[in-house]
């Protein structure tokens, strides 16, 4: 890696493409779960964050181009291939060909879908909150193919493989992220 994304300049470059508020939401909230995970490894949560923070910087203008669009615009920026890598292996087998390599971009590949699950998990709540959510909730939900149907269980299961950790170890560390900036992510709700 050479030069350091600041979480300022990368949230800049996010508002600029990204207006809908849901889509924020999503990007903070894998932003809180890759800080949280870093920490977890003892890895440079700041740098984590970031590529957690925009993972999706081309979806909402690019959404046929997901990923490769995101390629250009951080290009353009004169961001480092460091970033752009680990953003682009998040589509992994579904638009890009980029592997997931370092724990980094495994993580991310692993929650992305996982935060969508457990945010759609939380609003269904009578709390629709994050803050008193249970694993075995998530879990079940996770086995119910028909309830948020477009979360993709199959990639989570693989980056929880690639991860080496327990699918309940990985749901039950995601939660603990997405607690984190609990109101900011719009999952307090009304604890
Ligand atoms: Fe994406
Ligand atoms: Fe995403």
């Amino acid at each position: 890696m050479e030069e350091k994304l600041s979480r300022e300049e990368a949230w800049e470059l996010l508002t600029e493409y990204t207006k809908t508020p849901a889509l924020r939401k999503h990007a903070l909230a894998v932003e809180a779960v890759m800080r949280h995970f870093a920490a977890l490894a003892s890895e440079d949560a700041d740098v984590w964050g970031v590529v957690g923070l925009l993972h999706d910087v081309d979806y909402e203008k690019f959404p046929e181009e997901h990923c490769k669009k995101a390629e250009e615009i951080m290009k353009e920026r004169g961001i480092s291939d460091f970033y752009i890598h680990a953003v682009c292996s998040h589509g992994y087998g579904i638009c890009t060909d980029v592997k997931p390599e370092s724990p980094m971009e495994m993580t991310l590949y692993t929650v992305d879908e996982l935060t969508g699950l457990i945010n759609a998990v939380c609003l269904m709540r009578p709390s629709k909150s994050v803050l008193d959510l249970e694993v075995k909730s998530v879990k079940k939900k996770f086995k119910d193919k028909s309830f948020a149907a477009g979360v993709d269980r199959d990639t989570i299961r693989s980056g929880c493989e690639m991860l080496g950790m327990e699918l309940d170890t990985v749901i039950r560390e995601t939660i603990s992220g997405m607690r984190e900036n609990a109101e900011a992510i719009g999952l307090k709700g009304n604890l």
